[in-house]
Parts: C-alpha cells; sequence; structure tokens
C-alpha cells in the first residue's frame, strides 16, 4: 500500500497463520502483525470469538487484515483447511505461528492416566508438528519462518504440572531439530517462551486453584518486574522474531520478566504437598 513504509510497516504485506488466534496470546500476535502490515489468518474452535475478532481487527484502520478460519487443531484435516485457505486466498506463507494450547489444573502424576496424557501430547505437540509438516511446503519457497510458543516451565519445571512442562520441553526439541532441516531451505524456525502472561487461560487456572486472588498476586510476584507480561507484550516478541531476527534460527526467546532468575526458598514447596486439600 502506498505510505507503506514511512509508516514504518515492519511485516507489510506478510502472510501469516496464526493458530489459537482468537484470545489471549495468540491475539496478541494477530493485533501486532496486522498493524505492522501483515495479512493474517487465524484459527481457533470458537466461531462467534473468532469472527469478533476478525470484524473488530479489520475495522480498525490497519495496514494489514485477518481472515478467521474456524479448525480445531486436534483433527489433521482441520489444520489441513487452514493451510489450503491461507494459500488460496494470498498466494503464499510467509510465518506460521504455532500457538494453540492448553495447560491443564493442577495435577499429580498419580492422578493422570495415559490417556489425558496422549490426548495433551496431541493438542499442545502435534498440532504443532502437524501445522508445520502442512506449512513447510509453502514456507521453503517464501524462505519464511515458524514460531512455536513454548514456555519458560520447559526450563525450569513447575509444581504439578509434569504432562503440560512435558509437552513444552518436546516443543523446545522439536524447534531445535526443526531449525537443523529446514536451514538448507532458508526456513528459521524458533520459540517463544512466556512466563506469566495475563490471559483467559491465566484466568481459567487461577479460578480452578479455588483462591484466584492469591494465585493472581502471586503469578505477579513471580517476575522481578512484579507484574504479569501482556499479550501485546507476546506479540511484538514474536514479530521481532519474524521480521528482524533474520540470523536466528533453533533459538528460544525468554519472555519472563526476570522469574527464572535469582536463589528463592523453593523448598516452601515441600508444604504443598496436597493439592487437594
Ligand atoms: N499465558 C501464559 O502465561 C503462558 C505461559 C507460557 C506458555 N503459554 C502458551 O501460550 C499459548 C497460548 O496460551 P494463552 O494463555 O494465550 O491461552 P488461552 O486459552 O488464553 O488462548 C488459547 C487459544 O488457543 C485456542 N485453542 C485451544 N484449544 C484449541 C483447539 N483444540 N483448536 C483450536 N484452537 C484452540 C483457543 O481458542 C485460544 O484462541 C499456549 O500454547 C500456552 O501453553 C502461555
Amino acid at each position: 500500500m502506498a505510505g507503506s513504509l514511512s509508516r514504518n510497516l515492519r511485516y507489510d504485506g506478510k502472510v501469516t497463520i496464526v493458530t489459537g488466534g482468537s484470545k489471549g496470546i495468540g491475539e496478541g500476535v494477530v493485533r501486532v502483525f496486522v498493524q505492522n502490515g501483515a495479512k493474517v489468518v487465524f484459527c481457533a474452535r470458537g466461531v462467534e470469538s473468532g469472527k469478533q475478532l476478525e470484524t473488530e481487527v479489520n475495522s480498525e484502520s490497519h495496514e494489514g487484515e485477518c481472515y478467521f478460519v474456524p479448525c480445531d487443531v486436534n483433527e489433521e484435516d482441520e489444520i489441513k483447511n487452514v493451510i489450503n485457505k491461507t494459500v488460496e486466498r494470498y498466494g503464499q506463507l510467509d510465518c506460521l505461528v504455532n500457538n494453540a494450547g492448553w495447560h491443564p489444573p493442577e495435577e499429580r502424576i498419580d492422578d493422570v492416566s495415559a490417556e489425558s496424557f496422549k490426548k495433551l501430547l496431541n493438542l499442545n505437540l502435534i498440532n504443532y508438528f502437524l501445522f508445520a509438516k502442512y506449512a513447510l511446503p509453502h514456507l521453503r519457497k517464501t524462505k519464511g519462518n515458524i514460531i512455536n510458543m513454548s514456555s519458560l516451565v520447559a526450563k525450569i519445571g513447575q509444581l504439578h504440572a509434569v504432562t503440560y512442562v512435558t509437552t513444552k520441553g518436546a516443543i523446545d526439541a522439536f524447534t531445535r531439530a526443526l531449525a537443523v532441516d529446514e536451514a538448507q531451505h532458508g526456513v528459521r524456525v524458533n520459540s517463544v517462551s512466556p512466563g506469566n502472561v495475563w490471559t483467559p487461560l491465566w484466568d481459567e487456572l487461577s479460578i480452578a486453584s479455588g483462591n484466584r486472588e492469591a494465585m493472581i498476586k502471586g503469578g505477579e510476584e513471580s517476575q522481578l518486574l512484579g507484574r504479569m507480561g501482556t499479550i501485546e507484550e507476546a506479540g511484538q516478541m514474536c514479530l521481532f522474531l519474524a521480521a528482524e531476527a533474520t540470523f536466528c534460527t533453533g533459538n528460544d526467546l525468554l519472555l519472563s520478566g526476570g522469574a527464572e532468575l535469582n536463589y528463592a526458598c523453593k523448598s516452601q514447596l515441600k508444604q504443598r504437598t496436597n493439592i487437594y486439600e
């Protein structure tokens, strides 16, 4: 669009898929990419919230645009449909942001069935694998990039979250392995690891804890910066990886407010051995 350069759009005309883009971190990515000129296809299960966000973002005077495609990322055919619709509509693909995922409420290994772990692996990990698999033939043509939403807890662990932490650790390994394979095609593969970012998922978990206020306060105080991150900050970090970090592949960027730093009285966690009391 005329005048784009003068407005310093950082991802002008670049076609981007964001999974789980209807709310939370994915919504932040959709908004920031559109504000920077991208043509964003986003998917989620909830048709109403997806359509609502599409209308709202497109009615604001941005240079880019967004388009919602309903998709349950547990379903391979629906994943293929998102990729096909994107290429049909825009003719190319420059960036895939794998973001859709879920964190179960606190649970101990004693209470987790193999079946529920397999379901979480399917949702959090296989979904990223399938999106990458079907996006790559198009990304190789544009020398595009993939950004996988991982988590700080993949590096430092988290109380009563063995299955979730494991899925995110696998995403880190997947990111590095795919970066190795795809470098020959000029495709970069990186990840972002949020600590605490305030989203509907975070709110859902705080309600499930039974002590919402205390959990939110604890969540804020876990960061050196004394607050949670925002979905806009998550979008900005993804935009940096997509638009400017052109010599980075296989990297993981922490979006954590310094939560991983400083010794603390972690053995106090022993006092919380029974999460159901
Ligand atoms: N919020 C945090 O503090 C935090 C921290 C670390 C990692 N993460 C990761 O960031 C990602 C987004 O988390 P969030 O907090 O924004 O979550 P959220 O629940 O607020 O939003 C998740 C998005 O994924 C979509 N989604 C979920 N299941 C889906 C399915 N089966 N099919 C299609 N779409 C589906 C939802 O519709 C929604 O758009 C997740 O991968 C999560 O693990 C979040």
